[in-house]
C-alpha cells in the first residue's frame, strides 16, 4: 500500500472542508481550515491551522499528526490529533479526535469551556 499524502483538499462527517499544504522539511505544515458548523453566532470565517506530522517525512506509511487551528472569528482554539490510513485500494482517511477550548469570561465558567470529538477526514481533492 502506498504512503498517506497528508497535502490536499479533505471533508468531515459535518461538511467541514480543510486544505492541508505541502509538508516543510521538518515535518510541520499549515493550511486553512472552513467550517460547516460554529458554537457562536458569528460569520464564520476561513481560519488557519499549523501541524506536525509524525514521523516527519514521507517514510510513515500510515502518520499521526497534530493540528492547532486559530479561529478568525471566535475566541476559541481547536487542537486535532489523528493517523492517517491508506486502505487496499488507496483510499485515505484521517481519524482525528479533537478538544475545543472556548473562551470564557472567568474561571468559575472553565468547567464548561472544552469540548471533545471525534471527526473522519476523506480526501476531496
Ligand atoms: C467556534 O465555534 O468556537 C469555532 C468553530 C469550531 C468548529 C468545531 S471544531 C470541532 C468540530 N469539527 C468541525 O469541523 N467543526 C467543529
Amino acid at each position: 500500500v502506498r504512503a498517506c499524502d497528508l497535502q490536499g483538499l479533505w471533508r468531515n462527517e459535518l461538511g467541514s472542508n480543510m486544505t492541508l499544504l505541502a509538508l516543510d522539511m521538518d515535518g510541520t505544515f499549515s493550511g486553512s481550515y472552513h467550517t460547516a458548523v460554529a458554537a457562536t453566532d458569528k460569520q464564520i470565517l476561513v481560519s488557519p491551522l499549523q501541524g506536525v506530522l509524525q514521523p516527519p517525512g514521507t517514510k510513515g506509511q500510515q502518520p499521526t499528526f497534530g493540528f492547532t487551528v486559530q479561529w478568525q472569528f471566535a475566541d476559541s482554539t481547536t487542537v486535532f490529533v489523528g493517523q492517517c490510513f491508506v486502505d487496499r485500494r488507496g483510499k485515505e482517511v484521517l481519524e482525528t479526535a479533537w478538544l475545543l477550548r472556548e473562551g470564557v469570561p472567568s474561571r468559575r465558567d472553565v468547567w464548561k469551556a472544552t469540548r471533545v470529538g471525534t471527526s473522519v477526514f476523506t480526501r476531496v481533492k
